[in-house]
């Protein structure tokens, strides 16, 4: 789908989407920067207080969000899957650092969003699911947990970690042959032959990266530029770093190519859906692809739904 000229844009395109907001934040304070990166404080050193256990709170829906929350999601994630180690990990869109930097404009929904509002997003995309209401128990719990994390950090400017380190652009564009290799070799024995993920009896659970139970259209996730990025820093886990650039496009534009729940804004088709609001070459969404149509309500679960 994307040919060699629409890889040399892509470089282009990831660079604009890579700042937080339209306005670019102020850089951060260079005796800041030389401390490395911010380490934030453990939820178990919160206040024995009210605020304290909402912190506590905040971390175990972190971790185990349809345990705590289940009316609120619709899949197999749980919001650590992505953000690494309870929200904490540099480089894996840490709470952190998304903190200081709320309200904020968002190109996505037009609004200003207060920090509350960019978790519920995270709720119906990434979790495929009903986004708790603001002010719930579960937005404030998760609200004071970041800012919980985040004291000491100066406001109003992204410290380094934040968000997926940036990658480069591809030298070829990505291609889905390369991608099957690239998963099948070092991908699928966590995440299974089907991308649905796994749970070893008594041991880890691997979260599923396509099908039912993944996130759906909309999420950030389902972009090919922020999955590459996610995993070239991140995964295979374990061996963090280990892909070259091409082979962390190659895989997520393979992952991102596979059929998932529907973007909960569909409209009349995907066609229609994907003008609206996925119009980038990083979505795969709408487009056919070995055959399948992707998004077509036939071969496409419906949001919100499965657990
Ligand atoms: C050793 C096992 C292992 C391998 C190999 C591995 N992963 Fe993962 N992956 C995980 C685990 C575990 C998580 C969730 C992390 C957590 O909850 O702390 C995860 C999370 C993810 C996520 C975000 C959550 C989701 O389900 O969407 C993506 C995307 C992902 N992996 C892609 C990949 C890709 C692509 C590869 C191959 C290049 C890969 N992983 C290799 C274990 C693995
Ligand atoms: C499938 C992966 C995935 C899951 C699960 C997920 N998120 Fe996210 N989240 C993302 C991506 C991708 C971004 C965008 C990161 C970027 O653009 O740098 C994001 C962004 C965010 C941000 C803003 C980060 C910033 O720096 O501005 C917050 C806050 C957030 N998520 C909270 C949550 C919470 C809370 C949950 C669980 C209720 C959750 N997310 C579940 C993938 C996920």
């Amino acid at each position: 789908m994307i040919g060699a000229a629409g890889a040399a844009c892509l470089f282009v395109v990831a660079d604009r989407l890579g700042s937080p907001s339209p306005s670019e934040p102020p850089s951060f304070p260079v005796q800041l920067q030389a401390a490395g990166a911010f380490r934030p404080p453990s939820a178990a050193d919160a206040p024995k207080d009210a605020y304290g256990d909402a912190v506590r709170f905040g971390e175990q829906l972190m971790t185990d969000t349809a345990n705590h929350a289940p009316q609120y999601v619709g899949n197999g994630l749980v919001c650590s899957n992505c953000h690494l180690d309870a929200g904490r990990k540099a480089g894996a869109a840490p709470l952190w650092a998304a903190f200081v930097n709320f309200p904020a404009f968002r190109a996505k929904n037009g609004e200003i969003n207060t920090f509350q509002k960019r978790v519920q997003d995270c709720f119906l995309y990434s979790l495929n699911g009903t986004p708790p209401p603001l002010g719930s128990r579960e937005l404030i719990a998760i609200e004071s947990y970041a800012a919980f994390m985040s004291r000491g950090l100066p406001s109003g400017m992204s410290p380094p970690g934040r968000g997926f380190p940036e990658i480069d652009a591809p030298e070829q564009a990505p291609d889905d042959r390369r991608g099957a290799m690239v998963y099948g070799q070092k991908c699928s024995a966590c995440h299974g032959p089907d991308g649905a993920g796994q749970k070893i009896a008594g041991g880890p659970a691997y979260p599923p990266l396509w099908g039912a139970r993944s996130y759906n259209w909309g999420a950030g996730m389902a972009r090919i530029d922020k999955a590459a990025a996610f995993i070239r820093a991140n995964m295979p886990q374990g061996n963090e770093g280990s892909l070259t650039v091409q082979e962390a496009w190659d895989v997520a534009h393979y992952i991102d190519g596979k059929t998932r729940p529907q973007d909960p804004r569909f409209t009349s088709s995907a066609k229609a859906t994907r003008t609206l609001y996925q119009d980038t070459p990083f979505s795969r969404y709408g487009t056919v692809v070995g055959g399948v149509s992707l998004g077509d309500p036939s071969n496409t679960p419906q949001s919100g739904l499965v657990r």
